[in-house]
């Protein structure tokens, strides 16, 4: 029976943002500047740290992977949206719109694991520097990785091998740009309250409980860096500066996104775009521009590639 229901509905129409050619040709620019300017921006992160030696450490190789992951984030909704801005008829298939969700989440997921181990990472090299090159060994940082990506792809299956046998035979209108997974239960021909709920409890959850336990690290930092206040103590508050800006901006929209309620029209909307857009952008922007090292090492990269260039 569910399964016939499947073959009834194919895919699924977006509504977009707006009819207004002049705002859909502003959001057409917006979102191209931004996606290329994250794209730009993450690449030269990845390549600096990767060819300057000078950044060899647990912290940049984190951050550049960090970097790596929001590059896959952007890339699995935006390029769609963009190409869809001036199509009359918006249209992704069930398997497309499954895989939207499903790549968001696993990746979304693991991006929350590195923030949070990245604030661990803070944590070892503030309060216990002595440590610091022995807890945080490569192995350790490879573990890190293998882990925040194994629990990101386990929190997006849990969530999906419910959705993907629900039967879905009426409405096909998603009232927004890309498939995600509130949206994709509205449109269930069943009645799907609990599993809401396992979404909200999922994905609210996993974002709210990741966010406070970022926010007491931070703090713990703070309280540590305070208390023993010495020398080097205002450099190591302008990265977790860095750190705090960009946690509040990442987990902002998304915990409003799954825990709010009923979304309210458009707001919903645009915070997702910020999601899709602006945080990707801003992680470059933040960790590059404030951080004195990173500068030094992609100025050092430039007169290098010059150079080469004059020899040949
Ligand atoms: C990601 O982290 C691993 C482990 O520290 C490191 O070997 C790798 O180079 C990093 N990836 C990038 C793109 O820097």
């Amino acid at each position: 029976m569910n399964g016939m229901n499947h073959s009834v509905l194919s895919e699924f129409v977006f509504l977009g943002l707006t009819n207004s050619w002049e705002i859909q040709f502003l959001l057409l620019v917006f979102s191209l500047l931004f996606y290329l300017a994250s794209i730009m921006g993450n690449l030269v992160i990845v390549f600096t740290v990767t060819l300057d030696a000078h950044l060899h450490s647990p912290m940049y190789f984190l951050l550049a992977n960090l970097s790596v992951i929001d590059m896959v984030f952007c890339s699995i909704t935006a390029p769609k949206m963009i190409g869809d801005i001036f199509k009359k008829h918006k249209t992704i298939s069930f398997c497309g719109c499954i895989t939207q969700i499903f790549f968001s989440h696993a990746v979304g997921g693991t991006e929350m694991v590195l923030l949070i181990a990245m604030a661990f990472d803070r944590y070892v090299a503030i309060c216990k520097p002595l440590h610091y090159l022995t807890i945080m060994s490569p192995k350790m940082c490879l573990y890190i990785l293998v882990t925040s990506w194994i629990i990101g792809v386990i929190h997006s299956s849990v969530q999906l091998v419910f959705v993907v046998d629900l039967p879905f035979c009426g409405p096909n209108i998603f009232d927004s740009f890309y498939c995600d997974l509130p949206h994709l239960l509205r449109l269930a021909c069943t009645n799907t309250r609990e599993l809401e709920f396992m979404v909200t409890v999922n994905s609210g959850l996993i974002s709210v409980g990741s966010f406070v336990l970022l926010v007491i690290s931070y703090m713990v930092i703070v309280f540590t860096v305070w208390k023993h206040s010495r020398g080097g103590s205002s450099k190591a508050l302008s990265t977790l500066s860095a750190h705090v800006t960009v946690v509040v901006l990442f987990f902002g929209p998304l915990m409003f996104f799954y825990t709010w309620p009923s979304p309210m029209s458009n707001l919903d909307k645009y915070l997702a775009i910020f999601d899709a857009f602006i945080t990707p952008f801003l992680n470059p922007v933040i960790y590059t521009f404030r951080n004195k090292d990173m500068k030094v090492a992609m100025r050092r990269l430039c007169s290098r590639l010059v150079y080469h260039r004059k020899i040949s």
